[in-house]
């Protein structure tokens, strides 16, 4: 149904004849923006009979708007909009540019406190310089193997159902493919029934949260952590509790004081390169945090978003794969593995965990994109995957030295860190540098990175940065320090 139908309404009471009254109306919506330049108007014929008008009077209408300037006829093409209105100012428009008179603010309220600003990145283009908060080189994701499993699975009969409306769980081919995946390179004793696909990590963090927590309940994270979770624990009523974080990670003896005192429903960890500070969590510190949730019953959420990277060894075993009580909910994502915008991630979890929060997503997203879920599915089957991440993890790591080795040559005593273990990231501490100024500076040369204020919380300001080695070649990198060296 064209929108014009919706727009004209008849006063066959009013003095004005009907024809007028039409073209009234349609000039009103023209200059409101409700009807578009080049817009293409019903025939005559259609429009009379919807308004119940004799045609000649819906003509009489076109005919009158055609005179003023409003509309043309095209022949064999029908009547359209003018691009040029006749009484405003003909001007090209921009893209992004507002159009019509859509009302820019609700007429009703928005409660304030509903809404976080959580921190928005923008696309950029990947050549672009820029040291960046810990992201892949996109340049590297297997495109042409991954569009060809696409067009592989979209083609083929066995995989036709995942163009219908499924499960919130995801494809059970990739459940099915992810469950041994994970438990052979992860030592997750898992089967399907135990996998939930969700769009990223960040929704498996939102879904868990949204779960578990009431507001007023306790959470407790590291300090310094990753700024997305605490503001969906925020959300989400919960009141953050900060234990610190050393070079084995989160502190478990402040865990457990903590949890002498008072009831604590859920702690956020990042066993692999901790958001910010890049530690791993030590085997120990893994097993007594594990005796601690069984002690006192909270939840854990296990955030290994880096869990492929790890260069001085093997991955350390998530504590999922020591869980015998079901306290531990694994969060895993591809954004690292493949790129940001797949946005595939998984949660483990004990099954009837991962059937109440299929419900939850449910309530706000049907599925995931579930063909495309599917090719990566075959992506994991036919061994690209495993590949891709070998060869990424010896370039990330030539990577990683040789940004280090340039830190530490270029910028002297201006920065403290500590090599990671793994990771895409090394958090450096800068000594006097204004940091808001060093990342104006250095935006000038053409070099975009943060000013650290991300990772700042209301008790402390580390003038820290979380420096980006893994999306920067080698001769990238060698122009990034330096335009940082310029830069304080
Ligand atoms: C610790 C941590 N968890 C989760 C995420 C978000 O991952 P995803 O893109 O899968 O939502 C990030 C992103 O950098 C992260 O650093």
């Amino acid at each position: 149904m064209h929108v014009l139908k919706d727009l004209i309404q008849l006063d066959r009471k009013a003095d004005a004849p009907v024809y007028l009254q039409i073209t009234n109306a349609i000039i009103h919506h023209i200059r409101r923006g409700t009807l578009r330049r080049g817009l293409k108007l019903p025939g005559s014929r259609e429009m009379a009979e919807h308004l119940g008008i004799h045609r000649k009077t819906m003509l009489a209408a076109y005919d009158e708007l055609m005179a003023q300037g409003w509309i043309e006829m095209i022949p064999r093409k029908g009547t359209f909009v003018v691009r040029d209105l006749p009484d405003i100012k003909p001007k090209k428009i921009k893209p992004g540019e507002e159009i019509g008179q859509y009302p820019g603010k609700t007429f009703f309220h928005i409660d304030e406190k509903k809404v976080i600003p959580f921190p928005v990145g923008q696309f950029r283009d990947p050549n672009l310089l820029a040291i960046n908060d810990g992201f892949p080189d996109t340049r590297l994701a297997p495109t042409e193997l991954f569009l060809r499993e696409f067009r592989t699975v979209a083609r083929s009969r066995g995989f036709k159902k995942y163009y219908q409306y499924g499960t919130p769980k995801g494809p059970e081919y990739l459940r099915e493919t992810l469950a041994p995946f994970l438990s052979d390179t992860r030592g997750l004793p898992i089967t399907a029934s135990n996998v939930m696909i969700t769009k990223g990590a960040q929704m498996g963090i939102y879904l868990t949260t949204q779960l578990l927590i009431k507001p007023g309940d306790a959470v407790i994270v590291g300090e310094p952590s990753y700024f997305a979770a605490t503001l969906t624990f925020r959300q989400a009523g919960a009141t953050i509790l900060r234990v610190p974080v050393d070079d084995q990670g989160i502190d478990v003896d402040a865990i457990e004081t903590l949890c002498k005192k008072k009831k604590v429903k859920l702690i956020y960890v990042i066993p692999h390169h901790h958001h910010p500070t890049t530690v791993t969590l030590t085997p120990e510190r893994r097993i007594r945090l594990l005796d601690l949730a069984a002690r006192y019953r909270f939840a854990i959420i296990e955030d290994d978003y880096d869990y492929d990277f790890h260069y001085a060894s093997n991955p350390i075993l998530p504590m999922a794969s020591l869980d015998q009580h079901g306290n531990v909910i694994y969060i895993g994502t591809l954004s690292k593995t493949l790129a940001p915008s797949v946005r595939v991630g998984f949660i483990i979890a004990p099954e009837n965990f991962i059937d109440a929060v299929a419900h939850l997503r449910r309530s706000m997203d049907w599925q995931g994109d579930s063909m495309m879920e599917a090719a990566i599915a075959a992506l994991y089957h036919n061994g690209v995957m495993g590949r891709h991440i070998k060869k990424v993890v010896k370039l990330y790591h030539e990577r990683r030295d040789h940004f280090a080795a340039l830190l530490k040559d270029q910028l002297h005593d201006r920065i403290t860190f500590k090599v990671p273990d793994g990771g895409m990231s090394i958090w450096g501490t800068f000594h006097d540098v204004d940091l808001k100024k060093m990342s104006a500076h250095a935006a000038k040369k053409g070099l975009l990175i943060g000013d650290g204020s991300l990772y700042n919380t209301h008790t402390k300001n580390y003038n820290a940065l979380r420096l980006g080695f893994a999306s920067l070649q080698l001769k990238e990198q060698d122009r990034a320090v330096e335009i940082l060296r310029e830069s304080m």
